[in-house]
């Protein structure tokens, strides 16, 4: 994770610089740097924390330089302290680092034996300091350059300043994103074009294995061998605004109330589609093939599992899946007949993207169910989905999250269609109850919250939750307990409902409640009966179901959160609403941050 910029520029640049980190704050908010060039000499200002606590830094010791690069970090070696914040600084060299150098370790031993003295407990810091060696050793900028990525292994994108050069910002990438932005007698670079949008839209992309050198007036770029490059310019279309929370307390609070004007956007653009059958001249032709895999991290995973079940039900298409960290070294045997979908909300995400290019050498054709449609995933899949939920600013994704279902359900019910597995009546139902969901959304959101806060505050006081469900309840359910643990930090597992007696059931007990998510559908009177072995052993139930479920249930709950009767396929939308606002709620009592929760990013660059 993490984000980088630079700014070479002819005005002061420290001010830009901060504002273009925050815009890339989502990345990582556990220590922020920047590092000019003033009269020949490096300078830079550190702070531990949020981008806030660097903004009072430069507030109170101001930085000149025409020239100058940040960094805002998602630790991965070394504590957030201020030591371990980047840039990082040797011998007139300043450097900015989002990934992982894997080899560091060699190669922090063999510079230490050659008399290198870290500073940081960072794998960044070997980057410096082999740029130091190779200008020792008599090398130019550039020829130091292409001899230092030579020696590094893993993830990068990299942003390098030179005492003795206050005009030229060095950059390659290997891994996570990387843009150059163009501007009038001024370049900029960031890990997004969002980051970029205030100063221009004029956006080259680096390729993996590219390095550049970037001047006021133009870059030069490079391919892994040294060997010139052109890449295309274009204009992005990233908003200069940054969101704001409008009369919400949290971005995620706003983002939760959006969501019925989201997933009507999306809803719209692909019923459009699958009435049109565009869905073959997307790129995959679903009547043809054999088998579907899908991959995503996350909540976006969740959201793949709910889909699985779509796909198997309504276009009877078996679904392959796993989390995107174990389907890329599974060496699944795919056919290359089949086509994979790739969900991910920021659409940069290091072990979704790697699983999609995996399946591409398999010769598959690949699909990008994304939010951010100039994502390296957007950009290298055969056919791109939009979820068009907007800027999703909280690090707990809602919005992402039931736009990406809405985009799974349009899909499966345009492959259903394509491989004749439901009528065309049924198909129209389908699309019926699609179309109800930003009503029923609204209708939701407008009556449950206070009965939510009742109950947050009870679960406020819980150190562990449980979440059953059963069909598309059970990735709901995991949902459900990933939303609670990242925002509020109380212990959750979401399970199988039918699971509960094959081990969770050990620890029932009056302190434990049970979130069950059952809407009145075809597996209604199953999972009532595991609520039953939870009762019986002095479980606490917390219900989540409909109209029909809460007459139906015969049950003593501690509450029963009553939401409208809804089409089967449409019920893991709106069930999500209940689940979300819980975590919310909760984590509002708890007292966490919870846009920016403790040790998490938004965008995951790392494997
Ligand atoms: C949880 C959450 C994460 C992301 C995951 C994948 O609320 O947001 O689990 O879903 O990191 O991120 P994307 O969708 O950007 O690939």
């Amino acid at each position: 994770m993490c984000g980088i910029v630079g700014i070479v520029g002819q005005q002061p640049v420290s001010d830009r610089l901060v504002d273009a980190l925050k815009r890339l704050e989502y990345r990582g908010y556990d220590s922020a740097g920047v590092a000019t060039i003033v009269e020949g000499a490096l300078h830079r200002r550190r702070a531990e924390g949020k981008l806030v606590n660097l903004e009072t830094r430069l507030k109170d010791e101001p930085l000149g330089g025409n020239i100058g690069i940040g960094h805002t970090r998602w630790a991965t070696h070394g504590a957030s302290t201020e030591r371990n914040a980047h840039p990082h600084f040797t011998d007139g060299v300043a450097v900015v680092h989002n990934g992982i150098i894997e080899n560091f370790t060699e190669l922090k031993d063999e510079l230490t034996a050659a008399g290198a003295e870290f500073q940081t407990d960072t794998d960044t810091e070997v980057v410096a300091h082999l740029l130091a060696r190779h200008r020792r050793e008599g090398m130019r900028r550039r020829e130091a350059m292409a001899a230092m990525l030579k020696r590094v292994r893993g993830a990068y994108a990299l942003a390098i300043i030179f005492e003795d050069d206050p005009s030229t910002i060095m950059a390659a990438r290997n891994g996570p994103p990387l843009a150059i932005g163009h501007g009038d007698g001024e370049m900029f670079l960031g890990s997004d074009a969002i980051a970029l949008a205030p100063f221009t839209n004029e956006i080259t992309y680096l390729i993996d294995g590219d390095w550049a050198v970037i001047g006021k007036t133009g870059a030069h770029i490079f391919d892994f061998d040294g060997q010139p490059v052109e890449r295309p310019r274009q204009t992005s279309t990233a908003a200069a605004a940054l969101a704001d929370k409008g009369n919400h307390r949290h971005f995620m609070e706003k983002e939760i109330y959006e969501q019925p004007e989201v997933i009507s956007h999306a809803l719209g653009h692909h019923i459009n589609i699958i009435e049109n059958r565009a869905d073959m001249v997307s790129g995959i032709d679903f009547a043809r093939i054999p088998s579907l895999a899908i991959s995503a991290c996350g909540t976006a995973y969740l959201a793949g599992l709910v889909g699985k079940y779509w796909f198997e039900r309504y276009a009877r298409l078996t679904v392959e899946i796993d989390v995107a960290s174990e389907f890329r070294y599974r060496e699944i045997p795919l056919s290359p007949q089949s086509a994979a979908l790739f969900i991910s909300q920021s659409g940069e995400t290091a072990d979704t993207l790697a699983s999609l290019r995996y399946c591409k050498d398999l010769g598959l054709k690949v699909g990008a169910i994304v939010n951010t449609c100039e994502s390296t995933i957007a950009r290298e899949a055969d056919a791109v989905f939009p979820i068009l939920a907007g800027p999703e600013i909280g690090v707990a994704s809602t919005k992402a999250f039931t736009c990406q279902l809405a985009v799974l359900a349009a899909l499966a019910i345009g492959a259903a269609r394509a491989r004749r597995t439901v009528t065309e009546d049924e198909a129209q139902a389908l699309v019926s109850s699609l179309a109800e969901v930003p009503r029923v959304m609204g209708q939701v959101l407008d009556s449950i919250q206070p009965e939510i806060e009742l109950l947050s505050r009870e679960l406020s006081k819980c150190r562990h939750v449980l979440y059953l469900g059963r069909g598309t309840s059970f990735p709901l359910a995991m949902e459900g307990a990933l939303k609670l643990k990242e925002i509020s930090y109380i212990h959750a597992e979401g399970y199988a409902a039918g699971e509960l007696k094959h081990g969770p059931i050990a620890l029932i007990d009056e302190n434990m409640p049970v979130i069950v998510i059952a809407p009145h559908d075809r597996f209604f009177d199953k999972t009532a009966s595991n609520m039953q072995e939870v009762a019986a052993r002095g479980g606490r139930i917390i219900l989540i179901t409909d109209e029909r479920g809460a007459t139906a249930s015969k049950l003593d709950t501690m509450h029963t959160i009553v939401l409208p009767v809804v089409d089967e396929i449409i019920a893991p939308m709106i069930f999500s609403l209940p689940i979300q606002l819980l975590a919310y709620h909760t984590a509002l009592f708890m007292g966490t941050d919870v846009d920016q929760p403790r040790n998490l990013a938004k965008s995951v660059t790392v494997e």
